[in-house]
């Protein structure tokens, strides 16, 4: 079924009033992983179940340990089929503070670009879905097949309470396909499905030297340097030419195939204009293998902090007592995230120079995936793109996890997972100044609009 025209003018008419709707969720500092904000992440789930309450899904806040999962249904007739849809209202912490243009959760435009945290990750992206079925219900009355929704507050944190939630609401989560939008375009302007996304595997290290910070002169030379013995650590993780040196890391790994490198290669990445936005003069990585391959198909390992001793001003001559650093490990198709953290773990323990306590702790892990790009579903969310953004999408790979998709493929059976980015790889998730084109933002709504009358007849049944 084609989209009707009314919808699409219902949409552009509304464009303004969406941005100002998005600016009151935006407003919400609702970061996950930070125990201050336990209060707001609450307020944002409350003001995402109020607005499926107005487009008349029945909805409820399911609580659990930490963030409260939203689900939501608006089901209009069995014998149609069902699209679920899925998001998050969680968002990163915004550090480092001083480098945001304006504040946050004060969002603001300024070129085309609403600023502030989760603009693009990720509630820019499932809002489309909402205002996408508002147009529709404005114009129809009712909808052309069943729509789900699950929203969840704790994706930023590797989502820990999902795995139980859909094993209690198995019923619930039963659906034809489900639509996430948590990711990006290949290019703003590029639109893009996604059929790969790699795991991860995140750990804590601590070491723990002298019982308390001792003066460098008096016990130099008698004690292990609990910063100096973390350094060396870190170091011996990786190879020179910037592969992983854990033993076995590498023994699951599937590689990439022909056609496959032929597909990356052919995608329009322009690698001077990489360089430029992150303002690097090279791009390194593993020998062997493109930029593109590297960033979305090749196992990978990054501190993501470090800290122990003295970093005020001026000099403290001093021997920490402590010293940790947070380690995560990207990993791809057939690499098992519980077996790189044994993996981990034991290289780790194997390194400990007599003189300090190690600890590695896991904070969290999941599985990477490789999603069918022939199902009905994929190619109807294909021709919705084409509506939306005007342009056929390429197909990708991306770098980042989703935990949830593991989920629905394996334990739910799901075979219509439509990944589907409107963001743009510059906009800045995780970082400061995160934002969202409001361009993408109206394609968005489009796609995901074109998308519910697409599907219907793509998932018969
Ligand atoms: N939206 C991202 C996932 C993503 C990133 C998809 C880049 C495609 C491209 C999501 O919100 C995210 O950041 N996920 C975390 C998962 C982790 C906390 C378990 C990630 O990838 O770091
Ligand atoms: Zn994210």
């Amino acid at each position: 079924m084609m989209i009707p025209r009314e919808v699409l003018t219902k949409i552009d008419a509304g464009r303004q009033r969406a941005v100002d709707e998005l600016a009151e969720l935006l407003r919400i500092p609702s970061v996950s992983t930070d125990p201050h904000h336990t209060a707001d992440v609450r307020r944002a789930a409350e003001w995402t179940v109020e607005r499926l309450k107005r487009l008349g899904f029945q909805t409820t806040l399911h609580e659990t340990s930490r963030h409260p999962v939203i689900y939501g249904e608006l089901l209009r007739d069995p014998d149609l089929p069902t699209l679920l849809i899925y998001g998050h209202y969680d968002v990163q912490p915004p550090d480092p503070l001083d480098e945001w243009v304006s504040p946050p959760f004060s969002p603001t435009m300024r070129d085309g670009f609403i600023y502030a945290r989760g603009a693009t990750d990720n509630k820019g992206q499932f809002f489309t879905y909402l205002k996408a079925l508002e147009a529709l219900l404005l114009v129809e009355g009712r909808l052309p097949l069943n729509v789900k929704a699950l929203i969840e507050g704790e994706e930023e944190i590797g989502s820990p309470s999902l795995r139980s939630f859909s094993e209690s609401h198995g019923d619930d989560l039963r659906a034809d396909a489900v639509a996430i939008s948590d990711g990006s375009q290949f290019a703003s302007g590029i639109p893009a499905i996604t059929y790969g996304l790699r795991g991860l595997s995140y750990f804590q290290v601590d070491i723990q030297g002298p019982r308390f910070d001792l003066h460098s002169g008096s016990f130099g030379g008698v004690v292990a340097n609990p910063v100096q013995v973390l350094a060396d650590m870190l170091a011996r993780l990786k190879r020179p030419d910037g592969t992983v040196a854990i033993p076995g890391f590498y023994d699951d790994v599937l590689e990439l195939e022909r056609w496959e490198r032929k597909e990356m290669a052919a995608l329009p990445f322009d690698e001077a204009q990489l360089k430029n936005y992150l303002g690097v003069e090279v791009l390194v990585g593993e020998a062997g293998y493109t930029p593109i391959e590297r960033k979305c198909a090749r196992p990978t390992l990054d501190v993501n902090g470090i800290w122990g001793g003295f970093s005020g001003e001026g000099a403290k001559t001093v021997i920490p007592a402590k010293a940790g650093a947070k380690v995560s490990m990207r990993l791809v198709p057939r690499q098992r995230a519980a077996t790189i953290d044994r993996l981990f773990e034991e290289f780790i323990r194997a390194q400990a120079p007599p003189g300090v306590k190690v600890r590695v702790t896991s904070i969290h892990g999941n599985d990477p995936a490789l999603i069918a790009r022939d199902e009905p579903g994929v190619q109807a969310a294909a021709r919705a793109i084409e509506i939306g953004f005007g342009r056929r999408p390429v197909f990708i790979r991306e770098g980042g996890s989703i935990p949830i998709v593991t989920l629905f493929k394996d334990l739910l059976g799901y075979r219509n997972i439509l990944l589907l980015g409107w963001g743009s790889p510059d906009d800045g998730a995780h970082s400061p100044n995160e934002r969202f084109s409001l361009e993408d933002f109206y394609r968005g709504i489009r796609s995901a609009a074109a998308l519910l009358y697409e599907l219907p007849e793509a998932l018969g049944r």
